[in-house]
């Protein structure tokens, strides 16, 4: 096939994703003038954003004047247990009030002090009460008005197509080719710059709070034209998914319920919570023991709760409880606070959790504890990025949100997403924007758009044996037995096995129809990407010989001071995978003390 017979359309910025990041990075390039394309896998809108209920992350100190960006900056680099990029951790501490307050200034409704200002709500391991939230509607709310102000702007829009590959002349970015997802037809875009903004990969797991978008189209893309992904092993389970009904398995119950007073209770009904107060890094030079010290005075001066440890800390917890039998009778623990709060108070404050559990699973959470388990919901890993622009190691490539990696190393605090895409959401797009001015149009390569036309085609070949949901449920049975909370290297050397295996069976997918609106041969695209995801992170963990943050290893339960030091980088090359690692960029002294340092109290 030539790219003669098919739609193109050219622009000066594309930006691949909906959801903040992708809405805040259309927002600044064309607000800086570039020609600019947001492009959406799914309808405008319908975004993993939605499922940051509880809040955005943001030192605004309007519930604790103590608050500042330092303070904000060490919670971050403490929850992600160091291996962040300290530059992108200490960019978003600084920024995010700004982008919180020109979210208010856009329309937002943010829930308000008594005194009018915006109110901030406590979420795990951050210091003070820090998020500024809509009740349990914050992403929502955040993608209205982002919306709102980039339809304004005048930016195009192409809704329900998928991109799979990027384009590239000379090593540099020419633009994208993918599908309209109604006609199957192809369609190519050619941009001086691409912005990638699709989110992670979850949906390669069984049990998780993404929706059927999230397959790693955009980590896989990235790889493909030659960019770094660091930290691929790095998954966040979230602790608090839903675990009954079946069918809504994995659905998110925001960690606002426990930041506005939720217990966690074991089958015994024991705040176990108390039992997991963790060192901070279980190595044992002195340095760490200070470090593990500083964290422990933290909390139990506190006056939150272990409930509201880092996400990874709680997951793991609930984890030991359920193994060790004193989980739920649908294999989670209980969440409550009925106990703690009237129906006024969490009605008012959780109106969606109360909806979903009514409706959803018959339960009334003003009166009963609700069943909770973990629930793979994000990727710390991805596209590595530089900093102040988001530019990824390919140029004119760049990154925000989900997809790029650094922003919060081993482990991400609650709400540090929304603050995050906002944040590097903006610097992405203005990054693209200075880019695409000073780059000429790149040639689209009719060899690279055939290619990727034949490839995809491919399912439709009738050679093939394979059915692509059945396979999917394969590889999601796999990632979750073998690439889930606790791995090991034997489970982690039967996963790459298999995955191999799940590999070439992709291949041979076949599907029945034709191109017009097909779901069989959609899966079988995102399948691809799936796959690629999926082995980069259990390559990267079983290389990563040490626990720490999202990446937990039975076989090494220690968190390892050189380890530490090291980000796993992904790259393919030839066709292959290949793993290094190389060492984080150095945190400048006074920062470093920052984050070791203890602090005084509040009353
Ligand atoms: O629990 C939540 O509301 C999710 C927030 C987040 O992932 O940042």
């Amino acid at each position: 096939m030539s790219k003669e017979g098919i739609e193109r359309h050219d622009y000066d910025v594309i930006v691949v994703g909906a959801g903040g990041a992708g809405l805040r990075a259309a927002i600044e390039a064309s607000a800086a003038g570039a020609h600019t394309a947001l492009i959406c896998k799914s309808l405008l809108g319908k975004a993993h954003t939605v499922m940051a209920e509880g809040g955005i992350a943001a030192a605004l100190g309007n519930v604790w004047k103590e608050d500042n960006w330092r303070v904000h900056f060490r919670d971050t680099m403490r929850g992600g247990k160091l291996l962040n990029n300290w530059r992108m951790a200490q960019l978003h501490a600084q920024e995010a009030p700004d982008r919180v307050l020109e979210l208010e200034e856009w329309g937002a409704l943010f829930d308000r002090t008594s005194d009018g200002l915006i109110l901030q709500r406590d979420f795990g391991g951050h210091r003070y009460a820090r998020l500024a939230h809509v009740g349990d509607r914050t992403g929502l709310e955040m993608i209205r008005i982002l919306q709102q102000h980039a339809v304004h702007k005048g930016i195009d829009v192409y809704m329900e197509c998928t991109l799979q590959r990027l384009l590239t002349d000379g090593g540099k970015i020419a633009g994208a080719f993918g599908y309209w997802r109604e006609s199957g037809k192809f369609v190519l875009f050619g941009a001086r710059a691409v912005v990638l903004a699709t989110g992670g990969g979850g949906k390669a797991w069984k049990i998780t709070s993404n929706s059927w978008e999230y397959t790693g189209d955009g980590i896989a893309m990235a790889l493909d034209a030659g960019t770094d992904l660091i930290d691929m092993e790095m998954v966040q389970f979230h602790p608090t998914g839903m675990v009954w009904p079946p069918s809504v398995r994995g659905l998110l119950v925001t960690e606002g319920v426990r930041g506005d007073g939720g217990m966690l209770t074991n089958n015994e009904g024991k705040r176990f919570m108390f039992d997991y107060i963790p060192e901070f890094f279980r190595a044992d030079t002195a340095e760490n023991e200070r470090e593990a010290d500083a964290w422990y005075e933290d909390k139990k001066n506190n006056r939150r709760t272990p409930d509201l440890l880092p996400r990874d800390e709680v997951a793991r917890a609930i984890n030991t409880e359920v193994k060790a039998g004193r989980g739920t009778p649908h294999g989670g623990v209980y969440l409550d606070i009925a106990s703690r709060r009237s129906p006024e108070f969490i009605k008012k404050r959780l109106p969606s959790m109360y909806q979903q559990f009514k409706q959803l699973a018959d339960v009334d959470i003003t009166t009963t504890a609700m069943e909770i388990g973990p629930t793979c919901h994000y990727f710390m890993g991805g596209v590595r990025v530089e900093p102040e622009t988001a530019a990824a190691t390919v140029p004119g490539l760049f990154a925000a949100g989900e997809v790029a990696a650094g922003m919060h190393g081993a482990n991400r605090l609650g709400g540090n997403s929304l603050s995050d895409l906002l944040v590097f959401g903006r610097r992405a797009g203005a990054g693209a924007a200075a880019y695409a001015s000073r780059t000429n149009a790149r040639a689209v390569d009719d060899a690279q758009v055939e290619a990727a036309a034949r490839s995809m085609l491919a399912p439709f070949d009738g050679e093939g044996t394979e059915n692509p949901y059945a396979l999917h449920a394969e590889l999601q049975e796999t990632m979750q037995r073998l690439v889930g909370i606790i791995r090991t290297e034997a489970e982690l050397q039967q996963a790459i096995a298999t995955l191999d295996v799940l590999g070439e069976r992709v291949d041979r997918v076949t599907v029945e129809g034709n191109r017009q609106f097909n779901p069989g041969w959609h899966l079988a695209l995102d399948l691809r990407s799936m796959i690629t995801v999926s082995k980069a992170c259990a390559r990267s963990a079983l290389m990563r010989q040490e626990s720490r943050g999202g990446h937990t290893r039975d076989d090494y339960q220690k968190a390892d001071p050189e380890w530490g030091k090291k980000n796993v980088v992904t790259r393919k090359r030839g066709g292959q995978l290949e793993l290094a690692t190389e060492p984080l960029p150095q945190i400048p002294e006074e920062l470093r003390q920052l984050v070791l340092a203890e602090e005084k109290q509040p009353a």
